[in-house]
């Protein structure tokens, strides 16, 4: 059964159709890449599938339950994280605080069990504050759990986000653009980490990237956007072969 299925999803802005018809379907596990030019609507197609944008038409399930109509809250709570193309940490939250806030809205007895002091949500604490550590080290940024977010550079601040996101094991990650303004080796290490964890816990990743290359190495299958549009969608080795993509790219 697909993780995720959209079908014939349409997003418009004024007299702007962003999203225009697109199809597609990911299955668990999986590494899809999303490639296209700026204003392709990329962007809009994750806000469409988090709840962060309204359907003119079509629809998206995941697990085959409708998520499209759902507030955010509630498509992340089933499962679906995201990261945002711009950031979006509490800047004055440490990275580790930061990481449990994520897991926070997650589990519900988390903050307020520990409020009340119940050990059971203690036990649970202690867990979720391990597992955020040994993700923040992962990924190389273990040495800068206890500082403020806003102290810390872009990049560092992309891999806390991506922290967040992950710490909960959700089924599904979106990744906006995770690869952008971050030095060569940093990116190395986020692809060796997407690769674990798809490896060994499974989760299925649907990632925005620019960097060609990143996304060639990475991705089980790329679809390519333009005009809102699917004019590609296939493995790493068919789509650069693709005529309509070059054009899109290279405009001949
Ligand atoms: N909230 C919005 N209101 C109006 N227009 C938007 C909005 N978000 C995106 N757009 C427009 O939709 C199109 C697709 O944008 P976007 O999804 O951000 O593209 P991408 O991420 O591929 O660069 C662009 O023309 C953009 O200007
Ligand atoms: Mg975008």
């Amino acid at each position: 059964m697909a993780l995720l299925e959209l079908d014939d999803v349409t997003v418009r802005y004024g007299g702007l159709t962003a999203v225009a018809g697109v199809s597609l379907s990911l299955d668990p596990g999986e590494v899809r890449a999303i490639i296209g030019p700026n204003g392709a609507g990329k962007t809009t197609l994750f806000n469409a599938i988090t709840g962060h944008a309204m359907l003119a038409a079509g629809s998206i399930r995941f697990r085959a339950e409708r998520i499209d109509g759902l507030a955010p809250y509630l498509v992340s709570a089933k499962g679906v994280r995201r990261t945002f193309q711009n950031g979006g940490l509490f800047g004055e939250l440490t990275a580790l605080e930061n990481v449990l806030a994520g897991l926070h809205t997650q589990v519900p007895t988390g903050f307020f069990g520990v409020l009340f002091g119940m050990p059971a949500a203690r036990a649970t604490e202690r867990a979720a504050t391990s597992r955020a550590r040994g993700l923040l080290e992962l990924m190389g940024i273990g040495h800068l759990a206890d500082q403020p977010a806003r102290e810390l550079s872009g990049g560092q601040q992309r891999m806390v986000e991506i922290v967040r996101a992950l710490a909960t094991r959700p089924p599904l990650l979106l990744l906006d653009e995770p690869a952008v303004g971050l030095a060569p080796a940093v990116r190395e290490q986020l692809l060796g980490v997407i690769r674990r964890l798809v490896r060994e816990e499974g989760i299925a990743v649907v990632l925005i990237e620019h960097a060609i290359e990143f996304v060639m190495t990475v991705s089980d299958r790329i679809v390519v956007l333009n005009d809102g549009k699917v004019i590609a969608d296939g493995t790493p080795a068919e789509v650069p072969r693709n005529r309509e993509v070059l054009e899109a790219y290279l405009g001949h």
